[in-house]
């Protein structure tokens, strides 16, 4: 088993002064924890105070989003090298939430995946398909073609650095998480596009997270699938006792692992 990752997803939680409590009660939580990656993604309106209080530990800073250019008018957008400048190493890309809310497509998440790499970010990039796709048998499609244009031009070096997300849209913030077999399932089909398209070494090393509810009494089940190495969690990111406890709880599973 590769080292897990679990990354917390605030999302639109926490003011500054918040997220400042939050994130030195998680850091004090983990400490110990060696056996697992561990990536907090603040809003970016706390990303400076966070990063402050990251800066001497093994925990790293994410943002949620960038917009795919150096700079320039585009008023109320945030660049890979501000986030980069506040101290971030990961950026999540093509989130569920702004395919739908933003309406992202696949062609203009490639742009930041590509903006990304060229700053040494390392993206998140997150697919999934919605309950009407599951239903209608056509979630094995629908992920493929996610998959096809947001990595369209990469390199076997590009793929190396980044992160698989997978999101299934009915599983966020419902309560409804897939089932470990569901997880794996599809974590396994990501699996065998990464070895189709940039060969079995590249696909064995990528890191592909499960996203969806994803909480410290479903975790075990979930990273005890081959193909599920870590977690993109949401709900249970924002207090410190259920984040601390999944990244424990992932150490743990990991250490069992290489054991075996
Ligand atoms: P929940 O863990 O709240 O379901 O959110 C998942 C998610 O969207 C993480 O990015």
């Amino acid at each position: 088993m590769k080292k897990p990752l679990i990354a917390g997803n605030w999302k639109m939680f926490k003011t500054v002064d918040e997220a400042v409590t939050l994130v030195q009660t998680i850091k004090a939580g983990v400490y110990k924890v060696t056996d697992c990656d561990v990536v907090i993604c603040p809003p970016f309106t706390a990303l400076a105070a966070v990063s402050k209080i990251l800066a001497d530990g093994p925990i790293a800073l994410g943002a949620q989003n960038i917009y795919p250019a150096t700079e320039g008018a585009f008023t109320g957008e945030i660049s890979p090298i501000m986030i980069k400048n506040v101290g971030c190493r990961y950026v999540i890309l093509g989130h569920p939430e702004r395919r739908q809310y933003f309406h992202e497509t696949d062609d203009f998440i490639n742009e930041k995946v590509k903006i990304a790499l060229k700053y040494s970010l390392i993206p998140i990039v997150c697919i999934g398909e919605t309950l009407a796709q599951r239903d209608n048998r056509q979630f094995l499609e629908v992920v493929k073609g996610q998959f096809d244009q947001s990595f369209a031009d990469l390199t076997k070096e590009d793929i190396l650095r980044l992160v698989i997300a997978y999101e299934p849209v009915w599983a966020i913030g419902t309560g409804k998480t897939a089932t470990p077999e569901q997880a794996e399932q599809m974590h396994s089909y990501i699996r065998r596009l990464l070895n189709e398209k940039y060969g079995g070494e590249v696909a064995s090393r990528v890191l592909i997270l499960y996203g969806g509810s994803v909480k410290p009494d479903n975790i075990g089940l979930l990273i005890r699938k081959p193909n599920v190495d870590g977690a993109l969690v949401g709900g249970a990111s924002l207090k410190a006792e259920s984040f601390s406890q999944l990244v424990v709880l992932a150490a743990e599973q990991s250490k069992v692992e290489a054991r075996k």
